[in-house]
Formats: structure tokens, sequence, C-alpha cells
């Protein structure tokens, strides 16, 4: 395996040591930041919203929104337990508090959830995901009508070019499509090395 797989592999589902490492980049380098920002604002979370994080890492991004949804809950779920136990312990208060439920998952095995959510998201995950169409769709039935879900990617290979980030945007919004969601709108943000685009869906 290559050096490049080896590191994929780790951001694709961060374990042991080097996922520690991992996860602690995620969680200060300024480009995730920034990325992660500009996702929750176009979210435009309320205060109410129940909002499900998918692949969550080291859980920075469920901090921020649940200080914006203070009336809402902020659910998450992520294969790794290296970036499960993290992400617990930056959100240990609002756990303890009922208004974030954090879960050792695939999203391939969703676990039952008690009501509808407003608003998915998933940043720099989607890729890493099996059976996308389908798990789209289960998605899709955990959304209240007129919910939206959002997938937001910034890919990060040595070599990517804008190209391949236009291309990200086209082949989400069709998954998107190919799972029944309406209304699809793509955005785009310049940012180093390249763009992240942030495209989303509606349960209509
Ligand atoms: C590149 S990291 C991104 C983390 C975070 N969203 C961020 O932007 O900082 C990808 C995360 O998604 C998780 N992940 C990848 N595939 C997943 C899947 N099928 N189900 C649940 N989590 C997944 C990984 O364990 C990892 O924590």
């Amino acid at each position: 395996m290559s050096l490049v797989e080896k590191i994929v592999e780790q951001f694709a589902c961060p374990t042991g040591f080097w996922g520690n490492i991992v996860g602690f980049i995620m969680a200060h380098r300024s480009s995730n930041l920034e990325r992660n920002e500009w996702a929750i604002s176009l979210l435009n979370l309320q205060p109410s919203d129940r909002v499900l994080e998918i692949g969550f890492g080291p859980g920075v991004t469920i901090q921020k929104m649940s200080e914006i949804a203070i009336d809402g809950v902020i659910w998450g779920i992520d294969r790794s337990e290296v970036m499960f136990r993290q992400a617990s312990k930056r959100n240990q208060r609002a756990i303890s508090a009922g208004r974030v439920r954090l879960f050792l998952t695939s999203v391939s095995q969703l676990p039952s959830f008690d009501s509808p959510f407003d608003k998915i998201l998933a940043v720099n995950n989607f890729y890493f995901w099996d059976n996308k169409t389908e798990v789209l769709r289960r998605l899709r039935e955990q959304l209240r009508t007129g919910g939206i879900i959002a997938l937001v990617h910034q890919p990060r290979l040595p070599g990517t070019t804008e190209d391949d980030v236009i291309e990200a945007g086209e082949k989400f919004s069709r998954y998107l499509e190919m799972a029944g969601f309406k209304d699809i709108q793509v955005e785009r943000k310049r940012m180093k090395p390249v763009s992240t685009v942030y495209v989303q869906g509606r349960n209509l």
C-alpha cells in the first residue's frame, strides 16, 4: 500500500495512534474548520432544529451546531471508534444534557431515531459510503417533509483540480436525484488548494 493510500485509509476510518493524530489535524487544520463553518452557515440552522451529522470525525461541527440549535438536538454517527471517543470527549457536557447524541456505527447501519430530522449533513465522507443511492433513500425517510440534506466535499488527493470539484458536484447531485431528493442546489466556495462544493437536496 502506498503512503497516499495509507493516509486516505486513516481519513476514511481513523484507527489507533495515527487515527488520533488524524483526528487532531481535522479538529485544528484551518481549511477543515473553514469548510465546516461554511457548511453550517449554508444549512441556516434554527434554534429548535434536529440535525444528524454523518461522519462527524473529531466532533467539532457537532459542537458548533449544538451551540446554534440550543433548543434542538444534534445526533451524530461515525464508524471510527477513535473519532467516537474524541467527539464524545469534546461534546461531553452537551451529551450529558441530552442535546447531543452520538453513535458508533456506519451510515449503512442507521440506528433508530425518535423523530424526523430537519437537516442532515455529511462533510468529506460521502465518497466513502457503500450503496450510496440506497443509503440516501433511507436517510430521506429520516427527514421531515421539506427537510434538507447537504453533502459537502473538498477533494484532498494530490493533483486534484477544479474540474474534479465540479465533477463531484455533478455526481453528488445525480445521487441525490436518484434517491428521490428534489430542489437540488449546488454552491462552491473558493478555497486552497481547490474549492469546496456543497450539494443540497430537499425531501419534498
Ligand atoms: C475525512 S473525515 C471528515 C470528518 C469531519 N466530517 C470533518 O469534516 O472534519 C471522514 C469521517 O467520516 C467517517 N466515515 C467514513 N465513512 C463512513 C461511513 N460509511 N459511516 C459512518 N462514518 C463514516 C470516518 O470514520 C471519519 O471520521
